[in-house]
This record gives structure tokens, C-alpha cells and sequence, in this order.
């Protein structure tokens, strides 16, 4: 078949979070499993780690003239059409946030004619002598696509996966004329939410099959907590609807050959994993201590996240045996808040502010346990890099983190499934539980390996999903 992948990122060439991961790592996977697979994305300037794109053509939508050009995911040979428009693309910032890490302005129009573009692409209109029988589209950014394609005839089949529904892509009404959209998209079963523009309506209405990364999450967003008034069009079409797992890239994030660390291991030489954690003390400054457990948090610093929760513990926290290392970056008072505590408690926490890859697999690696309370979860990745690491993760029961981690209790300890710590509320008192229920298990060797051998035995590689997803592009 061949597939033509949207995505507004795409790791190792432009990542703010999970969907580069998963847009960088399922193509490969269905490539593998003999699909002819195209990644399209905007040609931002950050754009990183591979060759110079190759002109294509020209095509020309709604009074602009934009450039296709041609690179590759590095080390494969997955295509990736780039959608070079200079005055959209070519200016610096990350693809939703410019220089001073303010939402772009112009954020509409720049997703809007990348969606215009996509549709060229894929009708073949283009001139590049390929034609997708599938259009598989993902979040917002590209969620104009789908329903664009909906006027063609003869058009390819389309998917659309929603990685996070807490971020829709509104606009005012008005924005409507303004992106030139056509009239007939325009109602309360299409584009229109309550007056207002939504991106992400566009795929999920004229979708054939919607997705989402993890089962429990698509139960959860039927819901109202979860659905933010889409609850209902979802429910509504619960039949297009699946919650597919994501997969990670395990050559990426790989114990045994990470590039990254100080020393590579495996489950059976968990010793490396000791100088791992030696190294990362050192490194950001807490004392070298083998046997105070290290806990570890990467992330977006978003509500989402549950830092919160985090912040409302670290005072009990810092009276406990153990030290904390965080990587993220995002909401200015949450990492102000987590620096303060690094400051007055620099033996115990170490914070680091930024997007860091190399410290990411350092902290996967170096640390006992991991830190995830979401408030919500969609899937969550670095859940799955820290089983894989024998990282215990420490996650709140909600959406993917519910589907990839098993409690550790009697019961699952015995019969060898426990793979992490997990809990229901999301309220500070739950956590310290949990983080107190994880420092007696840590205390306890045996059972702590055992764990570990457990967590790092479990398969989260894509090979079970993409082949769901194969077979949701043949039901189409
Ligand atoms: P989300 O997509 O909601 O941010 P995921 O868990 O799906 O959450 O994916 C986040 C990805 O981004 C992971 O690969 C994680 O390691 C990475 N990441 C997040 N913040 C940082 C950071 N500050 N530095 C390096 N990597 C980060
Ligand atoms: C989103 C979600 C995250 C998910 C990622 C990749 O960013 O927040 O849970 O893992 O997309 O699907």
C-alpha cells in the first residue's frame, strides 16, 4: 500500500514531544512490513539530522506558491516530503511556538496550507507520479486534510490518530473566511465548534477510521473529562474508532548499545546500570550514592504532566532517603517553583530547564525510578523507555500508562508481571504514596531485580501495532 504520513514533527529532524517519536518510528515499522510509506512535514528551519532536502516542484494553492523537497529519515530509506514555504517555515522557533516561546501568530494560515498541500500530494496533483491509497493523518496540524479530501472524488482513504485532544487547534469564527475554507465544510457536523473554527473536527468528522494511542484512552475520551465537548462525536462514531498502542524505536532507546551512556547493560549485566546512575550523580552535581534510590522526571512542564502533584510533594519528598532528577521545560512559574527547590535543596533535587536528548537517555538510564503522575496520558513513551531501561515507573492510572504498566503487588510480583508502581488519584497524597510503596520495594533486592527483569523483558516494539494499523488500512 502506499501511505502518505502527515505529521507537523518528526524525530530526529524536529521534536517537541511524543508525536516525533511515534512519526519517526511507525513509518519505519510499516516499511518494514513491505508498505510503500511517505512522511510529509513542514520544512521548518530547526530541521536537524539529515541530508539537505532535494527540490521537487512547485505547486500552487490558494494564491501561494510553495516547494516540495525530497530527504530521507537518516539511516533508511523512508522518503520525507518537505513543505518548504520560506515565509511560514523558514523563520526560527519550533513548530507552534516562535523565538520568545509565544504561540505563533500566524499559527492558523501555517497549518491550513500545509493541509492544502498534503491534499495535492496526496490526490497526485503534485506531479510526483504517487498517489496514496492512504492518507494517515495526525493532531490537529493536519486535521484540515481530511476533511478537504472529503470534496474530492476518487480520493485515498484517510486515518486520523488523535495524540492529545486537550490540544484542538480553535479559531475564531472569522478565521474561517480568512483561510478561504470552503462554505460547504462549514457546520456543526464539520468545522464548526460552537461558532469557532476546529482543526481537529476535521479529522475526527471526515476521518473513515479515527484512532488514538492507547485503548483506555479511547474509552476515556467518550467522556466528558476527558472529550472536551467532543465526547459526542466520538461516541457517536465509536465504530471508526481504535485505541492502538504506540510502539518506541528499541534501536533509539536500547540499553545494551545507547550512545549516550556512561556504560551499556543489559537485564542479565544490571551492574552498568549502577555506573549509569554513578555518572548522572556526578554529573548534575548530587552526591555519588549507590544506595539512595535516584528518581527521575522528563517532560513538558504542563499541567497535563501532573507537576503539580510533583510540586506539592517535593517538600515531603526532600525529608525522604532519596534524590530527584528532572529535564523539562514549558510553563515559566512551574519551572521557576522547581528550580527554588533545586536551590534550597541541592543534595537532594537537581533540576535542569531545556530540551536536553543526551541527558533524556542519561536520566532513563541512570535512574531507579521514574516519575509519571499525569493528570492524563494519551500513551506516554517514556514509561516504556524506563521499563526498557529497568527504570521502575511510578505513573497514574489514566490512558497509556494504565495499558503499558503492571502494579506491583503481591499477586504480580508472584507471577512475575509487575513492571511498576501505579495509583488512581491525582492528588499529592497519592503520589507520596506511591513513591513510599516504591522505596520499600527498592529496599528489598530480590524483589527489586526481579522487577527490574520483568520491566525490561516486556516487547515494546512496534511490531504489534503496526500491524494493527495494517489492518485498519485494509478494512478501508
Ligand atoms: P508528550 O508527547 O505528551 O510530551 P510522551 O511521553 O509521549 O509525552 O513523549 C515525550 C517525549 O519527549 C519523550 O521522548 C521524552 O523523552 C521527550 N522529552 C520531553 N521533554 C524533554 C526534554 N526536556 N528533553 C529531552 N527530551 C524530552
Ligand atoms: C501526545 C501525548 C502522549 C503520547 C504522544 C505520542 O503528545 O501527550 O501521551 O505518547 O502524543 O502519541
Amino acid at each position: 500500500k502506499k501511505i502518505l504520513f502527515a505529521s507537523s514533527e518528526t524525530h530526529p529532524l524536529i521534536k517537541t514531544g511524543g508525536l516525533a517519536d511515534v512519526a519517526g518510528s511507525l513509518p519505519l515499522a510499516l516499511a518494514d512490513l513491505g508498505q510503500d510509506v511517505r512522511i510529509i512535514m513542514p520544512n521548518y528551519q530547526a530541521i536537524k539530522n539529515c541530508e539537505p532536502g532535494r527540490y521537487l516542484c512547485t505547486v500552487r494553492v490558494n494564491n501561494c506558491d510553495v516547494n516540495l523537497l525530497e530527504t530521507r529519515l537518516p539511516d533508511s530509506n523512508v522518503i520525507v516530503w518537505l513543505v518548504d514555504y520560506p515565509p511560514f517555515f523558514n523563520v526560527p522557533g519550533n513548530p507552534y511556538l516562535d523565538e520568545a516561546g509565544r504561540p505563533w501568530a500566524n499559527i492558523g494560515e501555517r497549518f491550513a496550507l500545509f493541509c492544502r498541500i498534503i491534499v495535492e500530494v496526496a490526490m497526485n496533483r503534485a506531479y510526483l507520479d504517487w498517489r496514496a491509497d492512504i492518507l494517515h493523518c495526525n493532531d490537529w496540524q493536519t486535521g484540515l486534510a481530511p476533511a478537504l479530501l472529503s470534496l474530492e472524488q476518487e480520493r485515498p482513504a484517510t486515518v486520523f490518530t488523535i495524540h492529545n485532544m486537550a490540544y484542538q487547534g480553535l479559531f475564531p469564527g472569522s478565521a474561517y473566511s480568512q483561510l478561504n475554507l470552503p462554505g460547504q465544510l462549514l457546520h456543526p457536523e464539520g468545522l464548526e465548534f460552537h461558532g469557532m473554527l476546529s482543526f481537529i473536527k476535521g479529522g475526527l468528522a471526515y476521518s473513515d477510521r479515527i484512532t488514538t494511542v492507547s485503548p483506555t484512552y479511547a474509552q476515556e475520551i467518550q467522556t466528558p473529562e476527558f472529550g472536551y465537548g467532543l465526547e459526542g462525536l466520538l461516541a457517536h462514531k465509536q465504530q471508526q474508532l481504535r485505541g492502538i498502542i504506540n510502539g518506541i524505536d528499541t534501536t533509539v532507546w536500547d540499553p545494551s548499545s545507547d550512545n549516550y551512556l556512561a556504560h551499556n547493560y543489559t537485564a542479565d549485566k544490571l551492574e552498568g546500570k549502577q555506573a549509569n546512575k554513578a555518572a548522572l550523580q556526578q554529573e548534575l552535581g548530587l552526591p555519588v550514592a549507590a544506595d539512595v534510590p535516584l528518581f527521575g522526571l522528563i517532560g513538558r512542564l504542563v499541567e497535563q504532566k501532573g507537576i503539580d502533584l510533583v510540586l506539592n510533594c517535593l517538600a515531603e519528598m526532600t525529608t525522604l532517603p532519596l534524590q530527584f532528577a528532572l529535564l523539562g521545560s514549558g510553563d515559566k512559574s512551574i519551572e521557576y517553583r522547581l528550580q527554588e527547590f533545586a536551590r534550597l535543596y541541592p543534595e537532594k533535587v537537581a533540576v535542569t530547564i531545556g530540551y536536553d536528548e543526551r541527558l533524556a537517555h542519561r536520566i532513563e538510564a541512570g535512574s531507579d525510578i521514574f516519575l509519571m503522575p499525569s493528570r492524563f496520558e494519551p500513551c506516554g513513551l517514556n514509561q516504556m523507555y524506563s521499563q526498557r531501561y529497568g527504570t521502575i515507573p511510578i505513573v497514574r492510572r489514566t490512558g497509556g500508562l494504565a495499558d503499558t504498566v503492571v502494579d506491583s503487588l503481591p499477586e504480580s510480583i508472584a507471577n512475575g508481571t509487575a513492571s511498576g508502581i501505579s495509583f488512581n488519584d491525582a492528588s499529592a497524597a497519592a503520589l507520596i504514596e506511591a513513591i513510599k510503596r516504591s522505596l520499600v520495594l527498592f529496599h528489598n533486592p530480590k524483589i527489586w531485580r526481579q522487577i527490574q527483569r520483568n520491566a525490561m523483558a516486556k516487547d515494546f516494539s512496534w511490531k504489534n501495532s503496526a500491524a494493527q494499523y495494517l489492518a485498519l488500512y485494509d478494512e478501508i
